[in-house]
């Protein structure tokens, strides 16, 4: 199992990270633009080896992509973060731009990888990529559920002072103001979290997990990464295991809830293939009626990106 990552910033050093402390994958090589910046994020993170217990090969490179050939899994990780007072969305010129010409360059030596995207804006850029790497749906698509549903959860286990093991969670749409945490679909150890809190603290959670990365992007000056790589890293392991585990993805939806040709975040099996089965929850109105408005949202911004015809 060979995985690239794309981009040695805190978030790609972060999934190298990860996946080396897990043992996902029996070797990891980190690429970046910025001359011997991948080779030192790599060489440090190689050096936890005998310490952690890993035999997970690190490896960077600039800008080699031969280095990368024949991966199983890609992630992409590239672009700007945020600074304080910027919208994802903001990001759209420049990360589209990157995210295109890396994928492309990926692709040509891992004709069969699967791309996991990682960079902001994030539904955006993982309808970039799919166009760029000409891949089916079930093999380019996004990580940002697992790090909203985590927001959300470590929320909850704050408030509720249980741990965060307990609090299983669901949240779809896309990766932004408008994203859409399901309390019907949240419980601690099996008990529906609305009997364990009131209405009024559990609407603030919510509120609070949707501008979670702009809470850190105000506290930092630029965007998380410790979580970001957690979830990233999480989605490799459970391909490169085959594990079958069913986390909230950023998929390209082709009829799927009614919507098509739309990148935005639903629950899927995640295994060896890649997405082997999206899954169609049973939603309310309301539910429904948010999602809508987030696909809404999502599907402007794709409009920009369309409108730049740079595919
Ligand atoms: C966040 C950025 C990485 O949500 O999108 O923290």
């Amino acid at each position: 199992m060979k995985v690239t990552v794309i981009g040695a910033g805190n978030v790609g050093a972060t999934v190298a990270d990860v996946i080396a402390q897990r043992e996902a994958a029996n070797e990891v090589v980190v690429v970046d633009i910025k001359e011997n910046f991948a080779e030192g994020k790599a060489l440090d993170i190689w050096q936890t080896a005998p310490i952690r217990m890993s035999d997970t090969r690190v490896k960077g490179v600039t800008n080699d992509y031969a280095a990368t050939a024949n991966s199983d899994i890609i992630v992409i990780t590239s672009g700007l973060p945020r600074k304080p007072g910027m919208s994802r969305d903001d990001l759209i010129s420049t990360n589209a731009n990157i995210v295109k010409s890396v994928t492309e360059q990926a692709v040509k030596y891992s004709p069969n990888a699967i791309i996991i995207i990682v960079s902001n804006p994030l539904d955006v850029m993982t309808y970039a990529a799919f166009l760029a790497a000409k891949l089916p749906r079930t093999k380019v698509f996004g990580m940002a559920g697992i790090l909203d549903t985590a927001r959300y959860r470590a929320f909850l286990a704050s408030e509720l002072d249980v741990s965060p093991k307990d609090i299983q969670a669901l949240l779809m749409g896309g990766h932004g103001d408008t994203m859409v945490p399901l309390p019907r679909y949240t419980t601690v150890a099996g008990i529906p979290v609305t009997q364990l809190i009131s209405k009024e603290k559990l609407d603030a959670i919510v509120e609070r997990t949707k501008t979670g990365g702009g809470e850190i992007v105000k506290l930092l000056g630029t965007s998380a990464w410790y979580a970001p790589g957690e979830a990233a890293a999480q989605m490799v392991e459970a391909i490169a295991k085959d594990q079958k585990r069913i986390f909230p993805v950023c998929a390209m939806l082709d009829g799927e809830y009614g919507l098509h040709g739309i990148a935005v975040g639903v629950p899927v099996k995640l295994g060896k293939n890649g997405i082997e089965q999206i899954i169609e929850i049973e939603m309310n109105a309301e539910e429904r009626a948010m999602l809508d408005a987030s696909a809404k949202a999502v599907k402007e911004v794709m409009n920009v990106l369309d409108n730049m015809n740079l595919f």
